[in-house]
Formats: structure tokens, sequence, C-alpha cells
């Protein structure tokens, strides 16, 4: 059987957030599939994937949500999953008001959160406090909240360094790891402590 179809103890929902090309997609099918690409396209819509992960004797199902870090002008998304009878068709802006309904059914329920950043992309770093406000007002109070530095692969370009992240964590209240989806580092260990965390 596959994830999904696994019986499990406990399932909880996450979310990943943070700007378009930080690394969400790549992070969450490092995590689910093992597998990484270097040619991936910005998400559009929602998507979904599933991995089960044992904490003591306990098999927890955790359903990450991934989707688009940019404010799109203009598409259609459909997502009419078995599991979640959410059809969204509307054109979606993550900022906009008129999305605000979106945007609350993305967090709605979810007990932990990836907040992304590039390393080698300053304005990703000085958005976060941009997610932290849409967080804070669509997320739940008890939610799990990892602040992830990705692409530190790629020290030679980067441009946050990880002590300041790590202090900006620290001063939100945040858990923080640095990254790499591309190199598998520490991908496996920013999920779990957010999993372990929630349980
Ligand atoms: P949106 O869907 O537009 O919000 O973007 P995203 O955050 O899902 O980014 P995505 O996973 O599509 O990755 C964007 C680009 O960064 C792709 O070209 C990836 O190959 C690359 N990338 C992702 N993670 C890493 C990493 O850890 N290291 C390096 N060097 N490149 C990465
Ligand atoms: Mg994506």
């Amino acid at each position: 059987a596959d994830a999904f179809d696994e019986e499990c103890d406990y399932l909880f929902k996450a979310v990943l957030i943070g700007d378009s090309g930080v690394g969400k997609s790549n992070l969450l099918s490092r995590f689910a599939k093992d597998e990484f690409r270097l040619d991936s396209k910005p998400t559009i819509g929602v998507e979904f994937a599933y991995r089960n992960i044992k904490v003591g004797d306990k098999l927890i199902k955790a359903q990450i949500w991934d989707t688009a870090g940019q404010e799109r002008s203009e598409f259609s998304c459909m997502v009419d999953h078995a599991n979640f009878g959410l059809v969204f068709n509307e054109s979606f802006r993550v900022f906009k008001p008129r999305f605000r309904a979106i945007t609350s059914s993305y967090y709605r329920g979810a007990l932990g959160a990836l907040l992304v950043y590039d390393i080698t992309m300053r304005s990703s770093y000085e958005n976060v406090s941009k997610w932290l406000v849409e967080l804070r007002e669509f997320g739940g109070q008890d939610m799990v909240v990892v602040l992830v530095g990705n692409k530190c692969d790629l020290e030679q370009s980067r441009e946050v360094e990880k002590e300041e992240g790590k202090g900006f964590a620290e001063t939100e209240g945040l858990c923080f790891m640095e990254t790499s989806a591309l190199k598998n580092l520490n991908v496996e260990e920013v999920f779990l402590q957010m999993i372990t965390k929630i349980y």
C-alpha cells in the first residue's frame, strides 16, 4: 500500500509557504519521494503530498500542502481531492482580499508550517515577515512554525547569514534550520522536527 492507504494512528496537515522559487516544491518532493528537479516549474494552485512517519510506536500520516509563492495575476485551479472535498476554481491571488477565503482554506486545520526562504535571495528573507503576518492571521494559534533557509549548498552565493536567520527565528519564537533540497541536507530533519513537535 502507498502512504495514502496505510492505516495510521494520527493524521495531520502542514503547509509550505514562502516566496516563489525558494524551493518549497523541491523540499516536499525530496521529503515525500526523494526526488529533486533542477528545472521544476512554479507551482500552480495547490498540491499535496503524504508521508507516513513512525514516532515512537505510533504511525503518523503527514499531509503536506504546497502552493505558489507568487501572487499570480490570473489563473484557474481546480483541486477536487477525494479526501478534502475542496474545490478551487477561482483566479487565485494569495494576498488579495477577494481571495481571503482560499487563503484561509489553505491554512485551515494546519498544525505546522515550514516558512521557507532562499539563502541566496535576500528579498525572500525580507519577505518572511510578510508571510508571518499572513500566517498569524490565518493559521492556528498553536501552529508549529519552522523558518527554513533553503539552498545552503550555494554557499558562494549566500546573501543571508545563518546567524541572521537563526536570530530572527529566535526573536519570533520559531524553530530554525538551513536545508538543501538539492544535496538532501537537513530535509528529513526539518520535517521531522516539525512533526515531532506537533505530536
Ligand atoms: P513556487 O512554486 O513558484 O512558489 O516555487 P517553489 O518555492 O516551489 O520553488 P521550486 O521548488 O520550484 O524551486 C525553484 C528552483 O530552485 C528550481 O530550479 C529548483 O531546482 C531550485 N532549488 C530548489 N531547492 C534547491 C536547493 O536546495 N539548492 C539549489 N541549488 N537549488 C534548489
Ligand atoms: Mg512550488
